[in-house]
């Protein structure tokens, strides 16, 4: 008997564990994830194993941030009664399946993907790209297909990724000769990628420049007042440039009264609108929209029981699912079996 198909389409997505999650998190992702738990079966990963791919070294580190990324997923919303919240390394079928994909890619293939480029440059491995790494790509083409995910909501990295994970969909359904695994499409935020406070292309915790979502008051006004505007903008008077001013990017980003971020933009590009007045209106939509995940955050931190049974649960629902696909592939490629 075939199991019941799922009445709802399936959202994989996933963090590596490396530390607490960011505001570039939230609007890349976390936000669309809140949103899509109703009308999707949702499983979010902890990505411990991933995060191993560049932290062998800390692995402690590692397993610390599985709990902290669990409290950042119940403190933004997610809803343990409609999202299934699994660690990684508790669910041994997506390591077997990357075993079996890693012989649907090139070596070639792994060494072209963009994404694959630009963090190895960015973490400056050299020659000592830990094999691991160069090919996690095809662990999370795992995770993804583990769960029949046809949806996956990440950031725009990300997207060659998802590109990566269909292509293999196609050669091991090819290969088996028929559609055991499923496409998925990428669900990327409109708004792009959310800078850095110091207007770096992207806010990350180990550039400095993030603003975690359980950052306190002060640390938001502080890092508000250290957001890079325009540099050329010395007096209030002063015309100014709004492109490339994160202040502003921000505030497209947050601020949910568009016509008067127009005005704010008309005013500031004329003279006449100092940094600090746009500043202090940005302090005021990032606190209120952090006061209540930081307060939801400590009161689940209070109940570590409750978290970890979340986890736990989670982890259960997760595990039955990629050990029923994992069996489908092992049978679909035909693979020695000692049972009858
Ligand atoms: N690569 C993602 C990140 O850097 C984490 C991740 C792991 C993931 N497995 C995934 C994302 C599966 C989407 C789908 O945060």
């Amino acid at each position: 008997m075939h199991a019941p198909v799922a009445e709802k389409p399936v959202i994989l997505t996933g963090d590596r564990t490396t530390g607490p999650l960011h505001l570039g998190h939230y609007v890349g992702s976390l936000k669309n994830r809140v949103a899509m738990q109703d009308t999707h079966r949702q499983f979010l990963l902890l990505a411990d194993m991933q995060a191993l791919t560049d932290n062998a070294h800390d692995p402690d580190k590692v397993r610390r941030n599985v709990i902290e990324v669990a409290l950042d997923y119940l403190a933004v919303g997610i809803d343990p009664a409609k999202t299934s919240i699994c660690v990684q390394s508790a669910l041994p079928a997506l390591a077997e399946l990357t075993m079996l994909y890693l012989n649907f890619v090139s070596v070639a293939r792994l060494e072209r993907n963009p994404t694959i480029k630009d963090e190895i440059r960015a973490r400056g491995f050299g020659r000592d790209i830990p094999a691991g790494f160069m090919c996690y790509p095809v662990a999370q083409a795992a995770d993804i297909t583990a769960f029949k995910a046809s949806v996956v909501p990440v950031g725009e990295d990300q997207a060659p990724l998802i590109e990566q994970t269909n292509e293999i969909v196609r050669r091991v359904n090819g290969q088996i000769g028929r559609d055991v695994l499923v496409e998925a499409q990428a669900v990327i935020p409109k708004m792009g990628r959310l800078p850095g406070i110091d207007g770096k292309a992207k806010m990350s915790k180990s550039l400095g420049n993030a603003l975690s979502l359980s950052a306190s008051a002060d640390e938001i006004g502080r890092a508000v007042h250290m957001m890079y505007t325009d540099p050329n903008h010395l007096r209030a008077s002063d015309p100014g440039t709004v492109e490339g001013n994160v202040v502003f990017t921000y505030l497209d980003a947050f601020d949910e009264d568009g016509d008067a971020v127009a005005d704010l933009k008309a005013h500031y590009r004329r003279g006449g609108l100092g940094d600090m007045a746009v500043k202090r209106r940005l302090d005021g939509l990032l606190q209120t929209l952090l006061a209540p995940i930081r307060e939801r955050r400590a009161e689940c931190a209070r109940y570590p029981e409750y978290v970890l049974d979340v986890v736990r649960e989670g982890t259960a629902k997760a595990r039955a699912v990629t050990d029923a696909t994992l069996a489908e592939v092992r049978r679909g490629l035909g693979l020695f079996r000692l049972a009858s």
